[in-house]
């Protein structure tokens, strides 16, 4: 069984949408442990409460970027984990390490990239009037928030949203794909093809696009 090591900066939502497929049966990976740069992150506790072992690197106690990063490694590398699962982890990376988990590090973020890199998506997102939203996982590469995208849903924006209503339709989105993603890791069926990523039986990836909770046109 593949295993996988979980880093976080706080609440942990993410993770524990992992942590219960794991548990459940549906997501056959081992969690190995679950790290967080933040000693108050919420999710640290979630973790412990099921039996998952956690560290903390407090990024504060380092002097710089690279040493955090060094560190970071040594406590991944301890886990010898088939894939990185940033799930909420709130720390721009080091080219260095993002290149010695290439193309075994994911991440999920709260836009259907390329559109809104960065922090504020669903404020940036309301600002500018899109009217579909969403939620990607994709490897991580050297560039914020850029990467072989794996899989997006797609949720609509409606009259009335605020920024707390829309994070929350997004984030029901995001404990749906994340699981799905690291299922298709763990089943060996993604492959990196051009900067791209090829799904092995597309079809289900093609249903996963499509959003059971778009609105009927008007
Ligand atoms: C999520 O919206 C995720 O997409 C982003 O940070 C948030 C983390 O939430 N990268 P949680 O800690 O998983 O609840």
């Amino acid at each position: 069984m593949k295993s996988i090591v979980i880093l976080i900066s706080g609440r942990g939502s993410n993770m524990q949408s992992l942590l219960a497929a794991a548990a459940d049966g549906s997501l056959p990976v081992c969690v190995a442990a679950v790290l967080s740069n933040r000693p108050g992150a919420a999710g640290l506790e979630t973790a412990g409460a099921a039996g998952i072992p956690t560290r903390v690197i407090d990024h504060t106690l380092y002097p710089d970027r690279e040493s955090f990063d060094a560190a970071m490694a040594e406590a991944i590398d301890a886990f010898s984990p088939d894939l990185v699962v940033l799930a909420g982890f709130m720390r721009i990376l080091s080219n260095g390490f993002v290149e010695r988990y290439a193309g075994r590090m994911m991440n999920i973020h709260p836009s259907l990239l390329p559109m809104f890199p960065g922090l504020h998506t669903h404020r940036r997102a309301l600002e500018e009037g899109v009217r579909i939203h969403g939620c990607t996982v994709h490897f991580v590469t050297p560039t914020l928030d850029h990467g072989p995208i794996i899989i997006q849903a797609a949720v609509p924006v409606v009259a009335g949203d605020d920024e707390a209503s829309l994070a929350a339709r997004v984030l029901a989105q995001e404990h749906r794909i994340y699981p799905q993603a690291v299922r298709w890791f763990a089943d060996g069926r993604l492959r990196l093809l051009d900067g791209r990523v090829e799904v092995a039986g597309r079809q289900a990836a093609d249903a996963a696009l499509l959003s059971p909770t778009l609105p009927e046109s008007d």
